[in-house]
């Protein structure tokens, strides 16, 4: 069943270049609630278990040590068809590819450092919202 939620992560790369508050304007613009929001550093350890889904993928190793170089901000988003929705906001993983008037067309560097994280799937958007709140963190 659809849930309306989704997922995110603003990346180590946006954070440390003071996009926090730009991205979360395109995302409130973009008709979503946000419905839990909070900002940790992951260590290694958490960062390669919420990417586990990749860990036989070249990409990996790479992914593990930037998601954990720095602060991130995670966030659960609420809105009638949250997940498609928000994967059409912030664009293609590779900004190269990323359509004009999206997240990661304006912010993000490259496709590592790509300024956000969405769901893929309701269920996903699930076990990733559950990967950083505990139920009564999300409201
Ligand atoms: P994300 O949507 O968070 O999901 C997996 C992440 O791996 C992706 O964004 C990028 O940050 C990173 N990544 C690095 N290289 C690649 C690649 N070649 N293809 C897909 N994702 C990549």
């Amino acid at each position: 069943m659809a849930t309306n939620r989704t997922f995110t992560m603003i990346k180590p790369d946006a954070v440390q270049e003071n996009h926090i508050g730009g991205i979360l304007h395109m995302i409130e613009e973009g008709g979503f609630r946000i419905v839990s929001l909070k900002k940790v550093r992951l260590t290694p350890e958490r960062a390669g278990k919420f990417y586990e889904v990749h860990k036989e993928r070249p990409f990996y190793n790479d992914l593990v040590n930037y998601m954990s170089s720095g602060p991130i901000v995670a966030a659960i988003l609420e809105k009638e068809n949250a997940v498609a929705d928000f994967r059409t906001l912030i664009g293609a993983t590779n900004p190269a590819q990323a359509a004009e008037g999206t997240i990661r067309k304006k912010y993000a560097k490259s496709i590592e450092a790509n300024a956000v994280h969405g769901s893929d799937s309701d269920e996903n958007a699930q076990i990733e919202g559950d990967f950083y709140f505990s139920a009564d963190e999300q409201f």
